[in-house]
């Protein structure tokens, strides 16, 4: 574990976990995604600015890919981001990456956001959203937004079925959950899980959605990342 200069750490607090370990394979460029050039910086530095700007966020621990740490945390102090507390060397799959990055959160903290470094484009008022039913009771809430087109199920390139859109979203990141909870749910088998909420959800917890937001493109391929340049560039 590499550890930060700055980051105050604070007990109760939310802390979120900026998971950007991948290895963008889809990407397909000679360096991880988090590190690929978006508006002339790190694609990495869009959403930790963000983070470590919001008012809502009290610490952050990133989770950079093995050989990165260093990368990422010099990212954090060029940026003066100050909350950040912490860069692991992120896991195998995204749930690893997140467990490790949960294992840098004190036991006492409240809540626990979970943002993939690959949707740059975070804006604050998403992040309030996904905050406000944690205290109405729920376990986790994640930010989704209606499918644009119809849905099918395939199988060997032959259309099993079209699936009732009414009712199917698409979920997004950050994903918010009680700190105990989203604990509890990173046990076992996470091998199947392509989100934190399906662990939570796996573990019995109730989930809220939230209204998601269009900005939040997550960067797959170059021409996500396009895209994404072409949405920064017009706020
Ligand atoms: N992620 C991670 N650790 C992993 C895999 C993914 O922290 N072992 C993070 C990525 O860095 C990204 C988010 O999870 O911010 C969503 O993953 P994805 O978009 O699939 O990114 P990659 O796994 O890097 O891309 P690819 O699947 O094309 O290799
Ligand atoms: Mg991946």
């Amino acid at each position: 574990m590499h550890r930060g200069s700055g980051g105050s750490g604070e007990a109760g607090a939310t802390w979120a976990l900026l998971v950007a370990a991948g290895a963008g394979e889809r990407l397909g460029i000679d360096r991880p995604k988090a590190f690929a050039s978006l508006g002339g910086r790190p694609l990495l530095a869009e959403s930790l600015d963000r983070l470590d700007r919001s008012p809502w966020v009290d610490a952050i621990v990133v989770a950079a890919p093995a050989g990165w740490e260093e990368p990422a945390i010099l990212l954090a102090e060029e940026l003066a981001a100050t909350k950040v507390v912490s860069c692991v060397t992120g896991g195998a799959t995204r749930a690893d990456s997140v467990r490790g990055a949960l294992e840098d959160v004190p036991d006492n903290a409240l809540v626990v956001l979970v943002h993939d470094a690959a949707r740059p484009l975070l804006d604050d008022a998403v992040v309030e959203r996904v905050l406000a039913p944690l205290v109405e009771g729920f376990d986790g809430v994640v930010p989704a937004l209606p499918l644009p087109d119809t849905v099918k199920r395939v199988d060997g390139g032959i259309v099993v079925e079209t699936v009732e859109r009414d009712g199917l979203v698409g979920a997004q990141t950050p994903q918010a959950f009680l700190a105990p909870v989203l604990r509890r749910a990173l046990v076992g088998d996470l091998s199947e899980a392509t989100d934190c909420a399906s662990l939570v959800e796996r573990a019995g917890g109730r989930v809220a959605v939230t209204e998601g937001d269009p900005r939040l493109v997550k960067v797959t391929t170059a021409a996500d990342l396009a895209l994404v340049e072409t949405l920064l560039a017009s706020p």
